[in-house]
């Protein structure tokens, strides 16, 4: 790739959505452009950054984006969370708020969606009167967020992590595929957001104040400076004791937002102070 189209694209993708691209990681670029070459009849990863270039806004940049980030995701990831949730959470937030008070869960990064539905599925099964849990997914991919609003899921994406008991309870089967079932569904929204902008809180505090946040897996793309930003924004939409649950590897450090680490496990859990 041309040094200056390289250049571009690591500007584009850092101001878009926080992606911080290493200087030695071109090949990843030419790899990741390879699908959308023949979908937009361009000859290679050079003819995508001009285009780009030319509408920051059109399909091809937001498909640049899609293409450039992992949507890598499954049911009930890391275990933990659920049983956090399941053992700890619900039990104290029930206690706090009386059995009929609203609960909000936020799947910030929400990818196509199996982590929302693994949050349904364990509220359904612990959370007496379980349509009072509303629960937000969002992502900055249209393609992630239109996928997770269908819930239908493929057999290879229900073996991901699914146990047969809830596959059967809160599924049905469409042919190959397994379709949420509407009382699931009832208890989940899915809409845009992107984590890097100011507007973010914004947009989502209509939906909030929340309970308990998921941030899992998407910190770690961004620069230091980048995540604290996003750490605040998410904070400013949390109730004061508010979980936070991060990726295993990752720890919210936030500028202005302080955090009380809570062991679960074994596991490392955070309460908004
Ligand atoms: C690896 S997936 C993680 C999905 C889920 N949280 C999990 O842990 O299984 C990362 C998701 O973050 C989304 N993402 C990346 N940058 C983002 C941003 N700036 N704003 C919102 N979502 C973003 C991607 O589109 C992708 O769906």
């Amino acid at each position: 790739m041309q040094a200056s189209e390289f250049r571009y694209m690591q500007q584009f993708l850092l101001r878009k959505i926080g992606l911080s691209l290493a200087d030695d990681k071109q090949y990843l670029i030419k790899s990741r452009v390879t699908r959308l070459l023949r979908e937009h009849e361009l000859d290679d990863a050079n003819a995508v950054a001009r285009a780009v270039r030319r509408d920051e806004n059109g399909a091809l940049a937001q498909h640049l984006l899609d293409a450039m980030t992992t949507n890598e995701t499954l049911f009930f990831r890391d275990q933990y969370p659920f049983e956090a949730l399941r053992d700890m959470i619900f039990p104290e937030l029930t206690h706090a708020k009386g059995r009929h008070g609203k609960i909000n869960i936020w799947s910030a990064a929400a990818s196509t969606g199996q982590e929302a539905c693994s949050i349904a599925m364990t509220a359904s099964e612990s959370v007496p009167e379980p349509g009072r849990v509303h629960i937000l997914g969002t992502d900055f991919s249209a393609r992630a967020v239109e996928y997770a609003r269908a819930g239908v899921y493929s057999q290879m994406e229900v073996q991901r992590g699914m146990p047969i008991k809830q596959l059967l309870r809160f599924f049905d089967q469409q042919g190959s595929a397994w379709a949420v079932r509407p009382e699931l569904k009832a208890m989940m929204h899915f809409d845009h957001a992107n984590l890097i902008e100011d507007s973010l809180t914004a947009k989502v505090r209509r939906y909030g104040p929340f309970d308990v946040v998921f941030c899992r897996n998407v910190l770690i793309y961004f620069t230091p400076e980048e995540r604290a930003h996003v750490i605040d924004r998410i904070a400013r939409c949390m109730h004061k004791g508010g979980y936070f649950i991060s990726g295993a590897t990752e720890t919210p450090e936030g500028r202005i937002s302080r955090w009380n680490q809570v062991m679960f496990k074994g596991k490392r859990l955070w309460q908004l102070q």
